[in-house]
């Protein structure tokens, strides 16, 4: 595979510390545009954080004097927290703005609002907006670095580069790997950044959802459409649930909630479809008895969900000091 630098990918954390990398990009807007190479180099880092984040000095301060605005237009636990723990953590000073609050509501465009920000030094914006594209606009107007945190159903490209390195971390490799990403597809940005990502990785993927959640051209990501969740499941060595983004829907996609988890909802009696082994992942937030059963979601000999909580942080860490050269 062209541009992939086989060599870092099958370093262990600690050699790949010792080795200087290359980032050949100032912003991260989307898994479009980066190469394996750039990815392994993220979750090579990544690694090392994993590390340093379990002691109990978690400083390790080479962004002292920088600063990290988080710029949410939608509302964030996981993301938000992780980009303020992985920039406090890195010794920068981490803004958080409140767009509640702020002169957004008196109807500052989100051009002036990032220039405003811009003219104040940030080195970094880490932006979640509505509408797809908003991080690619800003990164055009301002000369600090910008992370996508999310635009609308477009991209999430931290989360699928912290869904990777979840995998990674329990199955040793990504590529041959079987992955099925089921629920709401069409308005998922992190089932777009997962099908770029993965497939970029080598993995096979499956797309498992209604057909009124389907994108169209699903074949286009280079996966495989399934409208039966067992179908879609079998032999899988990764189940990946999302929720029903509601606020993205301007119409009713699904009959009723308890119809929608009897035919897409996880539970044991779908999963033991998947191999033995197999691990689930959710970005979340989890809506326990509609994407997956409650009890399953807590099961901690398959489900992965707060183990992806702890890579957000490491991965956000990676993504900020690469972006600000440091490595
Ligand atoms: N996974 C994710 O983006 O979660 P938040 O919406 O809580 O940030």
């Amino acid at each position: 595979m062209a541009n992939y630098d086989y060599s870092r990918a099958s370093m262990t954390a600690k050699q790949a510390a010792a080795t200087p990398a290359t980032f050949p990009h100032r912003h991260l807007l989307g898994i479009d545009g980066l190469s394996r190479s750039d990815v392994y180099t993220i979750l090579d880092l990544a690694k090392v954080y994993i590390d340093k984040n379990r002691q109990s000095d978690k400083k390790h301060p080479i962004l002292k004097g920088r600063t990290l605005i988080n710029l949410f237009y939608e509302n964030s636990t996981r993301t938000r927290t992780s980009f303020e723990l992985a920039g406090k953590r890195l010794g920068a000073d981490v803004i958080n703005m409140s767009v509640a609050s702020s002169s957004v509501k008196k109807g500052e465009t989100l051009i002036d609002t990032a220039m405003t920000l811009n003219a104040m030094h940030a080195d970094f914006i880490a932006i979640r907006h509505p509408e797809s594209g908003a991080p690619h606009l800003l990164a055009r107007k301002v000369n600090c670095s910008v992370i996508n945190g999310g635009d609308g159903s477009h991209e999430h490209p931290t989360q699928a580069l912290l869904d990777a390195l979840t995998i990674q971390q329990h199955k040793g490799k990504i590529e041959g790997l079987h992955v099925a990403i089921c629920g709401d597809i069409l308005h998922s940005r992190v089932a777009r950044s997962n099908m770029k990502l993965l497939t970029l990785l080598g993995a096979k993927v499956r797309i498992v959802a209604p057909p009124t959640l389907m994108p169209s051209c699903p074949e286009s990501f280079g996966v495989t459409p399934f409208h039966d969740m067992r179908e879609g499941l079998k032999n899988c060595d990764v189940v990946m649930t999302l929720r029903l983004q509601t606020e993205r829907m301007n119409s009713s996609f699904v009959p009723s909630e308890r119809e929608y988890f009897h035919f897409w909802g996880l539970d044991r009696e779908k999963m033991a479809y998947a191999k033995k082994d197999a691990i689930i992942l959710d970005p979340g937030p989890i809506i326990r008895g509609l994407q997956i059963d409650s009890e399953l979601a807590d099961d901690i000999g398959r489900s992965m969900i707060l183990e992806q909580v702890e890579m957000g942080v490491a991965v956000r860490q990676a993504v900020l000091e690469l972006l600000a050269g440091r490595v």
